[in-house]
């Protein structure tokens, strides 16, 4: 049976990894500067990871959301404790998408409202109502344009007002540093504004931290670097470092009720040892200051390619703009210098998401791949 073919691949094939590379089925190595879309937090095949893992599929791997799981209660006082996000109560799930879909469901159980507000440039996911707050028509199929979602553009604060005050809208859903879009962020301004706005309409404020969450953005979620309270968070990725788990925070204010939210897989025993695992790496390596010392580093030698037209994004989520297209960038630091970068809805941006556990002596390397790639490209076009 073919695969559906959905997906354009790089003709690679990862059959092991260890912390930031990976290895294809030749043995060559290659620098994993993009985690996999931003999912490998604490490494590949982290050794406590690894363990947790083997342990609990050996003990029990699954049993579903009809009995006592104690390692759901474990994973949200562990979040509690490293998130400092002390009021809000945890719902389990296994995906991004499906984290956004049940967050914008809660908006509309809990306002009695449906339209949405959503952002240009916003990813949110390819469910249904996640999909329908993505700015990108090619992924919105007629029966997702059903749903009720206004897109504005970032930082047009007088929009947002206009658009809370008719009154209809249940959720305002963003991300403090936009991922598939390119790495854009609003001002400090703009976020504060919305979480009063909100507040000020019987709005629900959706923090999506699906990608930044997790200690990439330098703190664990990137709306701390505001004074903001989302009413729910979203996240997923990072929380597994591979593992399929999401989830979402809800704010006490929300209700929770028998039924409103359900899923099978979610918050599973597997999954729970992966995400406690995960935790505890974050804490005891000291990932989240690793992050913040390495962006800083890689800063520095981002400012001295002249090429480099805008640093974008921060912590390790991060953006270099060309006034080009890196697409073919993209392929000689692959293909030639075995280092994995990424792309994004901004062509001209390369996307950098690396391990949380990357060191210097990655981040030259990869700088010291750029610099050739740069001048094999420029010399290819010549
Ligand atoms: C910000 C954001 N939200 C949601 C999603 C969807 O996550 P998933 O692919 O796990 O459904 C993504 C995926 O890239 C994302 O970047």
């Amino acid at each position: 049976m073919p695969l559906f073919n959905v997906y354009p691949l790089y003709d690679v094939t990862p059959v092991s990894g260890k912390d930031v590379h990976v290895y294809d089925d030749k043995g060559t190595e290659y620098l994993d500067l993009y985690g996999g879309h931003a999912v490998i937090s604490i490494g590949h095949a982290h050794p406590k990871y690894v363990e947790a893992i083997t342990e609990q599929v050996a003990k029990l791997g699954f049993y579903s959301n009809a009995v006592q799981n104690p390692l759901q209660q474990e994973l949200a006082c562990k979040l509690e404790a490293l998130s400092g996000c002390k009021e809000y109560e945890l719902f389990l799930c296994s995906s991004g998408a499906e984290a956004n879909e049940n967050a914008l469901k809660l908006a509309s159980f809990k306002t009695g409202k449906s339209r949405v507000l959503a952002f240009k440039n916003g990813f949110h996911g390819r469910t249904s109502a996640a999909v329908a707050a993505t700015d990108n028509s090619n992924i919105i199929a007629p029966i997702n344009a059903q749903q009720k979602v206004t897109i504005l553009d970032l930082n047009d604060i007088d929009g947002v007002k206009r658009e809370l005050e008719k009154g209809d809208v249940c959720a305002v859903i963003l991300e403090f540093i936009q991922g598939v879009g390119g790495l854009d962020q609003a001002t400090g301004t703009f976020f504060e504004a919305v979480d009063l706005l909100c507040k000020a309409n019987n709005t629900m404020f959706i923090a999506d931290e699906v990608q930044s969450g997790y200690g990439r953005s330098g703190k664990f979620f990137a709306f701390q670097h505001y004074n903001v309270i989302p009413d729910i968070i979203s996240i997923a990725k990072g929380m597994g470092n591979g593992f399929p788990i999401g989830g979402v925070l809800i704010h006490p204010h929300i209700e929770a009720k028998y039924g409103m939210l359900g899923t099978t897989f979610g918050g599973n025993h597997l999954a729970c040892a992966a995400g406690l695992a995960v935790l505890n790496t974050i804490e005891d390596e000291g990932l989240i200051d690793n992050v913040n010392a390495m962006a800083a580093y890689f800063m520095t030698l981002a400012e001295t390619i002249p090429q480099v037209k805008k640093i974008k994004g921060r912590g390790l989520m991060l953006g270099l703009e060309f006034d080009f297209e890196v697409s073919e960038l993209r392929k000689k630091l692959i293909y030639k210098h075995h280092v994995f970068t990424g792309g994004a809805s901004n062509k001209n941006v390369l996307r950098i998401l690396p391990p949380l556990t990357v060191k210097k002596e990655h981040i030259t390397m990869f700088f010291d791949a750029l610099v050739k790639a740069l001048e094999e490209v420029e010399l290819s076009v010549t």
